[in-house]
């Protein structure tokens, strides 16, 4: 298979295997997450193929869905390119990515310049399918599913309370925003992922405004 047969066979793979995934992680978020690091490879010298099938096969299957099992996405992802014929080398840097790629594994992990290229590509744009204006409906839509509340005055966002007594009180979503996406443009990778970051931090403190003046009967 030359590389964009291999690309349009991945493509078919994960639509397929994401059929019935809920929205936050469809393949619409994929798709999303593809075109968004194709755009910031542009800038980058990286290869192409491993930062595509990195971005295809990044959310393969989330560990949060699979009884907490880490490894699944990258065991799928490692058979299926293998079974394409895809070389060995290739299929190691992809499922890196896969592996490094969550927001959990990065707090505390080596410094940024020392991660490949590619995946700090793949990073930033995942990270930017969790801003902006699709960030907060992914982040409403996950809440829903969870069944939390939108907001809750006496759980104040800022409040640091212990993670224990933070998952009893079911955070409300909003807190998500603290606990999460407002953090998310310092910690981009590549300066076009940063400048992204940054306006859609922007939509997000602005959002935050309005919602706070609409809760509070203000306008
Ligand atoms: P991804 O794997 O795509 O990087 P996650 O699996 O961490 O992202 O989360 C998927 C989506 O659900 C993201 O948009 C994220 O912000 C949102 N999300 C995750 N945890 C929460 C939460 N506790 N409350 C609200 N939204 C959440
Ligand atoms: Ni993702």
């Amino acid at each position: 298979m030359n590389t964009t047969e291999i690309v349009e066979s991945t493509i078919e793979f994960v639509k397929e295997t994401l059929g019935d995934a809920e929205a936050g992680h469809d393949w619409f978020h994929t798709q999303r997450v593809f075109n968004n690091a194709l755009l910031l490879a542009r800038d980058e010298e990286v290869d192409v193929l491993v930062v595509s099938l990195g971005a295809l096969l990044h959310d393969i299957a989330d560990a949060k869905f699979h009884g907490g099992d880490e490894n699944i996405g990258p065991r799928m992802a490692r058979e299926f390119l293998t079974s394409i014929g895809v070389d060995k080398k290739t299929v190691s840097e992809v499922c890196f990515i896969i592996e490094e790629i969550s927001f959990k594994n990065s707090i505390g992990r080596k410094r940024k310049g020392e991660l490949p290229l590619e995946l700090q590509v793949v990073q930033d744009a995942d990270r930017l399918d969790a801003i902006g204006a699709i960030g907060i409906a992914r982040a409403f839509h996950y809440g829903g599913h969870k069944n939390r509340k939108l907001y809750d005055p006496d759980i104040s966002p800022n409040l640091k309370m212990d993670k224990e007594t933070y998952k009893k009180s079911d955070g409300p979503t909003i807190n998500h925003f603290y606990e999460k996406l407002l953090l998310l443009k310092d910690r981009m990778n590549t300066p076009a992922g940063k400048k992204i970051a940054e306006e859609r931090h922007e939509f997000l403190l602005h959002y935050l405004e309005q919602f706070y003046s609409e809760w509070n009967g203000e306008r």
